[in-house]
């Protein structure tokens, strides 16, 4: 019966999402970055149900999402300089701060650690829960080490239908928020992502290094398998069959390309990054050869991280 077989997808309304999260459910939620697998800080117990459900290693800390300035000051044990200056500029946005944490952050969101992730996501459906139902913890809603979820059909593809999943469109910047960390007195970035290096040291007035390798306790999550799909990836160098790049550049007609985005709009790339990576799985292809020969500037300084990532975890 098609109705029946239809109504087994769990994408759910604003109001029941919000009912889901009170009772200490776990929910797929729109960002707009990456889609999350939020639940309410107050279910502790949730939080770990979390971790179970992405397979993720425990030592691995989650960000948690607020809605306001206030909320996040709630969550801290103390304001770090600059802190105003970059809530500023980029709040509501894909910037997540690592903060000293109060210590009422239940310890299995932070994994342990002194210190919490914080971001405000720009995203209304995301906004509109948390100030309805107070943060949330989201890590990316994905199976730990492949690709993020920028398309609810990515959450069905990892997690089955039966999540409950709010609708929000395909995610529009498509690649994670930036995090930034301090570290000997200066802000540094343990992760490339949305919000640009240039625009972050524009802000700051200071050069914003990145931690090439930050040690495991600064930033656990650097030090896992990410971003690959099941394909095996090498370097595009002139030949192969499928080929990860993009629409306005020539390859040869024998050639399958499976696009990220036009060149000419770097922003596009990164919207459609984890689109292609996802596909390949999608479409059970064993083999393929990503155009890694693209500028590292700006948002595409993500991306190429991303897809380094990628290669080097599908050997
Ligand atoms: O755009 C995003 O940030 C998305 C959306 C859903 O908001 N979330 C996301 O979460 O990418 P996740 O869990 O996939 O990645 C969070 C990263 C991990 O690498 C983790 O190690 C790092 O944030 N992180 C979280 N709290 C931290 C902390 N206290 N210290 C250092 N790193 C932290
Ligand atoms: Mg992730």
């Amino acid at each position: 019966m098609i109705y029946g077989k239809l109504s087994l997808k769990m994408r759910i309304t604003f109001e029941e999402a919000v009912e889901e999260l009170k009772k200490g459910g776990i929910i797929a939620l729109p960002t707009e970055t990456v889609y999350g697998l939020a639940a309410s800080i107050y279910h502790p117990e949730s939080i770990i149900n979390i971790f179970l459900l992405k397979g993720r290693p425990a030592d691995n800390p989650l960000i948690v999402h607020v809605s306001s300035i206030e909320q996040a000051k709630e969550l801290m044990l103390e304001e770090p300089e600059g802190f105003k200056k970059l809530t500023k500029a980029f709040w509501p946005g894909p910037l997540t701060l690592v903060v000293p944490a109060h210590p009422s952050v239940p310890k299995s969101a932070r994994a342990g650690l002194p210190t919490i992730g914080i971001r405000m996501p720009k995203h209304p459906l995301a906004k509109a829960l948390i100030e309805e139902v107070g943060p949330l913890v989201a890590p990316s809603a994905n199976l730990s080490g492949k690709p993020s979820a920028t398309e609810p059909k990515h959450i069905e593809e990892d997690f089955g239908e039966a999540l409950p999943l709010l609708d929000g469109g395909a995610s529009t910047a498509g690649i994670e928020s930036t995090i930034l960390i301090r570290k000997e007195g200066r802000w540094h970035i343990a992760r490339k992502g949305a919000i640009t290096e240039e625009e972050l040291s524009f802000v700051l007035e200071e050069e914003v290094p990145y931690l090439e390798k930050p040690e495991k306790p600064l930033c656990p999550g650097s030090h896992y398998r990410h971003y690959a799909p099941h394909a095996k990836l090498y370097p595009f160098e002139g030949q192969g069959d499928v080929i990860v790049g993009f629409s306005d550049r020539t390859y040869l007609p024998s050639m399958r390309v499976i696009e990220m985005g036009c060149l000419k709009e770097p922003a596009s790339i990164a919207k459609g990054l984890y689109r292609a990576l996802r596909m390949l799985d999608e479409e059970h292809i064993a083999k393929a050869w990503v155009d890694l020969d693209f500028p590292h500037t700006g948002i595409l300084d993500a991306v190429h991280e991303r897809l380094s990532k990628a290669l080097k975890e599908s050997t």
